[in-house]
């Protein structure tokens, strides 16, 4: 790639690619030359599609709480007129699916997010509690006397899953179906070569959920996609297509991004002996350990996305209207301006504001169960894997190619 000179610092620098294994392996170099030599970058993605990349702190959060952005690109129409053509190829049937409160402003947003906020605040979160450690034990149980397991397949990523099933009540007995279609729904860009297995996955998807909301509408049950149903049948505050697109929404954002939650904050421990040493001797450090394992290493990194609805001076550049910008939350988390000593792993830090979640009206729904989940999992795994060690040297393990998602494929573990 040719290299840039940023307007601002007047340093050269080469533009990130931002699926380069390297970099997909370990980000947090990459990130922390953005932050110093060009914290306002514009790269280009496939079709030239401009994107900019917003790596300090301050800047990610003044974008965060920003109403000049918005979340709906039809909104953010360059002076010319006509949107970028995008680098990824479209799928009708990925439309059905995208209207959700992540991709929507005030005041659909505000219309769409009331109907569900109830379910995931603090309070009713709290109640799932017994419910989460039971399914950790269950996991536990079916492989403890094995000592060894694939810490993501057999306990990160059913964990999750199985809760927000239950809650949304989605039968999980297809499991591993679940698993390859969210894998290839978040995984990358859809390109012409994967475009007919992403075909396949959503389509796969929505007629699964389908006949789901069919059968709810003849029976319904205490679940949230009962309540949902019910919404949509009173006509006007929720459309079938919303529908179908939030439960999609719930049930993706509800289990990909706490599996890695799970995975790299164990993997974090494990590479930190003294850490999980402490942890295991002042268990009452959990909270503290999640809200680290969530800045030190997060499972949404890289694409919380907004696009220009004018042109805004940042960084002392100026991103002109109409273009997509990311905020790079997992470099915002690593900004020496913000955190002492960034790049160390400390369950005990303290003022940990990290933005993993976001900020602001999009702040993650879910947080308070996946903070819930990842503290009563790794507590679970530290109290009946007292040996647990990684069965592989960390170098070895392969991150999933993902934009979007932070992880590692596997993490093999012997207890
Ligand atoms: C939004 C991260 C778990 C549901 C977000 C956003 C982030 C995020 C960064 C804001 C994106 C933006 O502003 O563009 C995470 C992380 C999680 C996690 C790191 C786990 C460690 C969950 C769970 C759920 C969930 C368990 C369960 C339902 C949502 C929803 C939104 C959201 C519905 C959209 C909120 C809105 O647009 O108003 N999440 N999330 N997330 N998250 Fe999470």
């Amino acid at each position: 790639m040719k290299p840039l000179q940023c307007p601002v610092t007047g340093k050269t620098h080469v533009p990130v690619d931002l699926f380069d294994p390297q970099f997909i392996a370990n980000p947090y170099p990459t990130y922390a030359r953005l932050r110093e030599d060009s914290p306002v970058q514009r790269i280009t993605l496939e079709n030239d599609y401009p994107v900019w990349l917003v790596t300090r702190y301050d800047d990610v959060m003044a974008l965060l709480k920003d109403d000049r952005v918005t979340k709906v690109p039809g909104k953010a129409l360059p002076a010319d007129g006509a949107l970028p053509e995008m680098p990824f190829e479209s799928i009708d049937a990925m439309a059905m699916l995208s209207n959700h409160m992540l991709m929507m402003d005030p005041p659909d947003h505000t219309r769409i997010r009331t109907l569900v906020h109830k379910a995931f605040t603090p309070r009713h979160t709290e109640q799932l509690r017994p419910r989460v450690q039971q399914i950790a034990d269950e996991l536990i149980d079916k492989i403890i006397d094995k000592g060894s397991m694939d810490l993501i397949d057999d306990f990160a990523f059913p964990l999750p899953l199985t809760v927000i099933a239950e809650l949304l009540g989605i039968p999980i007995e297809h499991h591993e179906m679940f698993r390859k279609w969210s894998n290839l729904l978040t995984d990358g860009y859809t390109t012409a070569e994967n475009l007919p297995q992403v075909q396949e996955a959503t389509h796969g998807f929505i007629h699964y959920l389908q006949q789901i909301f069919t059968e709810r509408r003849a029976n319904p049950g205490n679940d949230l996609i009962s309540a949902l149903v019910a919404v949509e049948e009173t006509g006007d505050r929720l459309s079938e297509q919303e529908l179908l697109s939030m439960v999609f929404l719930l049930f993706l954002a509800g289990h990909e991004t706490t599996v890695n939650l799970i995975g790299n904050g164990m993997l974090a421990l494990l590479q930190h002996p003294a850490q999980l040493q402490l942890l295991r001797e002042k268990p009452e450090l959990i909270e503290s350990a999640v809200e680290e394992m969530l800045r030190y290493d997060a499972s949404v990194a890289t694409s919380t996305v907004r696009f220009a609805m004018e042109d805004i001076a940042i960084g002392g550049v100026v991103i002109p209207r109409g273009e997509e910008i990311m905020l790079m939350t997992g470099a915002a988390n690593h900004d020496e301006k913000k955190f002492d000593q960034p790049g160390v792993f400390d369950i005990t830090r303290t003022d940990n504001r990290h933005i993993s979640f976001g900020h602001g009206i999009h702040f993650c729904l879910g947080a308070p169960l996946a903070r819930l989940e990842g503290a009563v999992a790794v507590s679970t795994l530290l109290r009946r894997l007292p040996d647990i060690k990684l069965a592989v040297a960390p170098e070895t393990l392969i991150r999933r190619p993902s934009m979007l998602i932070r992880g590692v494929q596997q993490l093999p573990v012997v207890f």
